[in-house]
């Protein structure tokens, strides 16, 4: 069995195939009791230079291996990787206190995730171009379009999925043939280093695969703007997305940012079924998704049914420890914490009805359920990342579009009806990434494109559209003399 990282250790960085700790580390606390995890390396600006020119010096080499050889050593870390989902879901558990459940699927999800990328990654094709099809162009001429790398890929994943948004960037990144520096959250470091290692294990070469961990304050900007960075790969909120888009200046990046998807429940829908979509949408993990639903905007027609229906579901979720497997468990830290407290006075301030929650235990934020809730309350549009959700009601399908379109965000959005016909409109007038009819919002299947547009990002993840975006097509252009002059 392997077991590189016990717990309470000083973790260390992959630095061209070594394992290198520094002088000084943060420590890792267990979100939900009182236990040190661990300590990861706070890296400084001059450590971070020897680890991007060894991610370029290894690139070429690494490009120049077969895809079926690649797609080999993926294999063997998908299947490394749920060889040791027991262990490993156990530390991703404690580290960003997931529930159980969640924690062993989000392991076993990124090993399919990495097989399925492997298998991709050998269909990918380039095209033949003939210039005859352009006005002032002789057949003579033709062009071999490949993929390529761009080089060495910067994957920043968040704290919510520290394995499998990793995996989601390092997977598509080197089937494609470049190299790959992580920097995992701080909070998820622990886990998304033990991914790593896995890669290590299966025949990543010394420096193809490199882990960068320290304060974002300190070293977020320098490594972003570092002029050996060929794309950036990032997860995590708007606010640090933007910031990232601004500083990087011309690299091309993905952003997948935050979310404020909507659950649209026209008067005809299945509101028994509507209503448990949207129950488990919200509130899974303690509503720390970026695809959770964050807003539910009902028909006013049938807002009494459906707020009492989610009511029922809303009471039947489970507060505790992630150990037990309880749906609510402690948010990520007190700050977060803190932030969905306010915006849950807020609402309570302004009016909004209370029909259930607003107990806080510690970190633990009980289910909260607000209906009627109006434009005036920060409810209404921010992020909370946390289990709350408010009811919206309008008079009908239009005023829910514009609603649903005045946010910020992006990301996706739900319709619950039984008539096609809406759905179809309302899912075409959505300002959103993806629209999902009678179901929650969600990422996967993760070989489904996944993007968000406004200030939930920009570019489209999933498996194929991955690697495409951290390939691109170089031309080699033929002229072939003709015969018959
Ligand atoms: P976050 O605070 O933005 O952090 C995301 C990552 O960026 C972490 O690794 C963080 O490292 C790093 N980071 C922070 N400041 C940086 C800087 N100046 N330069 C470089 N890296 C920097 O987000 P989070 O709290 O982990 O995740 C929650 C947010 O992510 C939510 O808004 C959620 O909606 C969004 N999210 C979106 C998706 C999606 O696919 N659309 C998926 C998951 C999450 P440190 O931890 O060291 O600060
Ligand atoms: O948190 C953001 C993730 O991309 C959401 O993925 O819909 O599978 O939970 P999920």
């Amino acid at each position: 069995m392997f077991q590189y990282i016990k717990e309470n250790e000083n973790y260390k960085n992959l630095i061209n195939g070594q394992w290198i700790g520094t002088e000084d580390f943060i420590k890792i606390k267990c979100p939900y009791k009182n236990l040190i995890l661990g300590s990861i390396p706070k890296m400084k600006t001059e450590d971070i230079d020897k680890v991007i020119s060894s991610a370029k010096e290894a690139q070429k080499n690494w490009s120049s291996i077969g895809v079926n050889e690649r797609a080999k050593i993926l294999h063997k870390a998908a299947s490394l990787l749920e060889a040791n989902c027991d262990y490993l879901s156990k530390i991703l558990m404690m580290e960003i206190g997931k529930d159980i459940n969640s924690s062993i699927s989000e392991v076993k999800r990124t090993a399919d995730f990495i097989r399925f990328t492997a298998d991709a990654g050998k269909n990918l094709e380039g095209e033949t171009i003939s210039a005859d099809n352009f006005p002032g162009f002789k057949k003579n001429k033709i062009s071999f379009a490949q993929r390529v790398p761009l080089g060495v890929v910067l994957a920043i994943s968040p704290f919510n999925y520290p394995i499998n948004l990793s995996a989601s960037k390092i997977a598509p990144a080197l089937i494609g043939g470049n190299s790959v520096i992580l920097k995992p959250p701080t909070q998820g470091a622990i886990s998304a280093l033990h991914l790593v290692k896995i890669f290590q294990e299966a025949g990543i070469p010394d420096g193809v695969i490199n882990t960068v961990t320290g304060k974002s304050s300190q070293i977020g900007d320098y490594i972003v703007t570092h002029p050996d960075i060929n794309f950036i790969n990032f997860t995590g909120s708007s606010q640090v997305g933007k910031h990232i888009a601004k500083v990087a200046g011309m690299v091309p990046m993905m952003m997948e940012l935050g979310g404020k998807d909507a659950a649209i429940v026209l008067s005809d829908a299945d509101l028994a079924d509507a209503a448990d979509e949207i129950v488990s949408g919200a509130f899974s993990y303690s509503g720390q998704r970026c695809t959770a639903i964050k807003r539910v905007i009902a028909e006013e027609s049938i807002a009494d049914d459906l707020a009492s229906l989610i009511l029922e579901g809303v009471k039947k979720l489970t507060v505790g420890s992630p150990e037990e497997g309880s749906t609510i468990t402690p948010l990520i830290d007190t700050a977060a914490a803190d932030f969905v407290e306010e915006l849950i006075d807020d609402a309570i301030t302004k009016g909004a009805v209370m029909l259930h929650g607003n107990k806080r235990s510690e970190n633990t934020l009980y289910p909260t359920l607000f209906d009627k809730v109006t434009s005036d309350m920060r409810i209404a549009w921010e992020e909370p990342f946390g289990p709350v959700l408010p009811i919206i009601r309008v008079k009908d399908k239009f005023e829910a579009i514009t609603l649903a379109n005045k946010s910020e965000y992006g990301l996706q959005s739900c319709v619950f009806t039984k008539n096609i016909n809406d759905a179809f409109y309302i899912a075409n007038k959505l300002e959103v990434g993806a629209v999902q009819i009678n179901n929650k919002s969600e990422r996967g299947p993760d070989n489904f494109p996944f993007s968000g547009v406004k200030s939930s990002g920009m570019g489209t993840q999933g498996i194929k559209y991955s690697i495409e975006a951290m390939t691109r097509l170089k031309s080699i252009v033929l002229t072939i003399d003709s015969c018959e002059s």
